[in-house]
């Protein structure tokens, strides 16, 4: 494995982490039990979500939300062929659950300045059989939240905020993942927080939660409000047996449930530092006039307090993108595209006929210009700034 001075994650697991995962193992009980409980509460807590189930990955939570919209149990069930609009730059299992759940994605491009959904795209892209929004909150950033929520209600549209990537991220004070009727959040290893794998599901009605729950596990009544009254209405079945909903299963594991909720008490600690080596490594950039001409930061939107865990980066100039990345791993720097790039240039949006014949400008031009390195929750030691600024200087 390629050695990096600076990668884009580092062990994300402190002793104490790892002290409470082994308290766990040591119980002989590793299916999901208290911490993940206490976990969802705490979740809740501190976000302001109305309700949260932890899940196996963010993916999960993406699949749980979008199944949940056509599920028969839902008031307001969405139809096949319903479309759903969703951010060209976004991540496979953003999209997919759209699909594999029979409705239709529709594409919309990004800004970029900020990545994140461009409004008047959106608001172009919105036809009569248009029921909802997958909007993906980019890096820790986000659209300008006030003008979406006033389409959303314009056109009475569901909002599913992917925040797999922006934990503990805020708008005019108010968390990303609590503005739509569901939110998803990953830990995965490189995130905010991490649990190994794993991730979190969060929606503002009981009902919803009731059919989350269910698919969660099986399709399972055990733990549901009205477990008791299904279980009087099925008189013939084992009432710890008895199959409610479809399902699958998505639950996180105990241990996950025990690390993610250690990690989750630092969250706000972790934002703080990545915010402080951002600062500092931005503050190498401007004062290099090499770097300075070749590298653009992205800022956070208006009114966004943002929660980083990569540092996007924008070549100003053409056709340098891939031989700065070289470089830059040569010389010790781990780097990645920003999310997946443009995914309407993946094989699998070819293979299934999403591709359109609308250009996707913006999502194009940071498939081609933009990547991203990493931002540790360590503060970064300043012998390690200096060899970043020097890897930057013979890369760019
Ligand atoms: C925007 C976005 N959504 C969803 C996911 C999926 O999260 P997970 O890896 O926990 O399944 C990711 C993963 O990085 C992501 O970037």
């Amino acid at each position: 494995m390629k050695k990096y001075f600076f990668p884009l994650v580092k062990n994300p697991y402190r002793s104490k982490d790892i002290f409470k995962a082994i308290k766990v193992l040591k119980t002989g009980k590793l299916t999901m039990g208290t911490n993940v409980l206490n976990f969802e509460k705490e979740f809740s807590s501190k976000l302001k979500t109305n309700y949260s189930l932890m899940v196996n990955s963010g993916s999960s939570a993406n699949l749980l939300a979008i199944q949940c919209l056509i599920n028969p149990y839902r008031k307001k069930r969405l139809k096949i062929g319903d479309e759903i609009i969703i951010p060209s730059l976004c991540w496979s299992t953003s999209l997919w659950p759209i699909v594999q759940s029979g409705l239709k994605p529709i594409f919309v491009d990004i800004d970029k300045e900020t990545l994140n959904m461009n409004l008047t795209d959106l608001e172009k892209r919105i036809t009569k059989r248009t029921k909802g929004i997958m909007l993906v909150h980019v890096l820790g950033n986000s659209t300008d939240m006030t003008k979406l929520l006033k389409i959303k209600k314009k056109y009475k549209l569901i909002l599913i905020e992917d925040t797999c990537e922006s934990l503990g991220a805020q708008y005019k004070s108010k968390f990303l993942g609590t503005f739509g009727e569901f939110s998803s959040y990953s830990f995965y290893a490189s995130h905010q927080i991490s649990s190994g794998e794993g991730g979190m599901i969060c929606c503002k009605d009981k009902s919803d939660y009731e059919i989350i729950k269910s698919l969660r596990s099986h399709g399972w009544s055990r733990n549901l409000s009205n477990e008791k009254k299904i279980s009087n209405n099925n008189p013939h079945l084992d009432k710890r047996f008895i199959f409610y909903n479809s399902g699958f299963n998505l639950r996180p594991t105990e241990i996950a449930g025990a690390i993610g909720r250690s990690q989750f008490k630092d969250l706000f600690k972790f934002k703080k530092i990545r915010n402080l080596n951002r600062r500092n490594i931005i503050n190498l950039f401007k004062k290099n006039k090499k770097i300075n001409k070749t590298i653009k930061v992205i800022k956070p939107n208006k009114f966004v307090n943002p929660s980083w865990f990569g540092l996007p980066l924008i070549v100003n100039k053409k056709n340098l993108l891939k031989n700065i990345m070289l470089k830059l791993e040569k010389n010790g720097i781990e780097t990645r595209p920003i999310i997946s790039g443009n995914f309407l240039k993946q094989p699998s949006v070819k293979k299934y006929g999403l591709i359109k014949k609308i250009k996707y400008k913006n999502a194009d031009y940071i498939n081609n210009h933009g990547f991203f390195i990493g931002l540790p929750f360590n503060k970064i030691k300043l012998n390690i700034l200096k060899k970043i600024e020097q890897s930057f200087q013979k890369s760019v």
